[in-house]
């Protein structure tokens, strides 16, 4: 993908906006299979997220929290993608793919930011630390 033009950049940042001022798959579930919360310790930004787990598939999602928009619009991108999907596909999600469904190019200072869902997704669905997540 190009991060490449003004125009592009104008597309993206109303897309995150979107994201942001009318989440996807925002509250919680009634009664979640794994529930779990993570906090960004650079600002103290919460996301969390609720899965409903059936037969290896996430049936449903929903994620609460509170932050910048970068975080909890990447949080909403990431709901409405796990949505219906394999836990084997889920686990492959990474962090490129994550960066790459915000569109716009993420400073170093907001990574932590941007990645806070997909550390919820991994340490809370999979038990896995977060390796990836203190590059830099
Ligand atoms: Fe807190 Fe982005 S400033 S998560």
């Amino acid at each position: 993908m190009s991060t490449g033009t003004a125009a592009d950049d104008q597309f993206y940042r109303e897309y995150i906006l979107d994201h942001y001022k009318n989440p996807r798959n925002f509250g919680r579930l009634e009664k979640p299979d794994i529930t779990h919360e993570e906090d960004n310790p650079l600002c103290g930004d919460v996301v969390g997220m609720d899965f409903k787990v059936t037969d290896g598939v996430i049936e449903d999602v929903r994620f609460h929290g509170r932050g910048c928009a970068i975080s909890q619009a990447s949080a909403s991108l990431l709901t409405e993608r796990l949505k219906g999907m394999a836990l084997e596909d889920a686990k492959k999600i990474d962090k490129h793919d994550v960066l790459g469904e915000l569109g716009i190019e993420i400073s170093p200072a907001r990574i932590k930011c941007a990645l806070l869902s997909l550390k919820v997704l991994k340490v809370g669905a999979y038990g896995l630390a977060d390796e990836d997540e203190d590059e830099e």
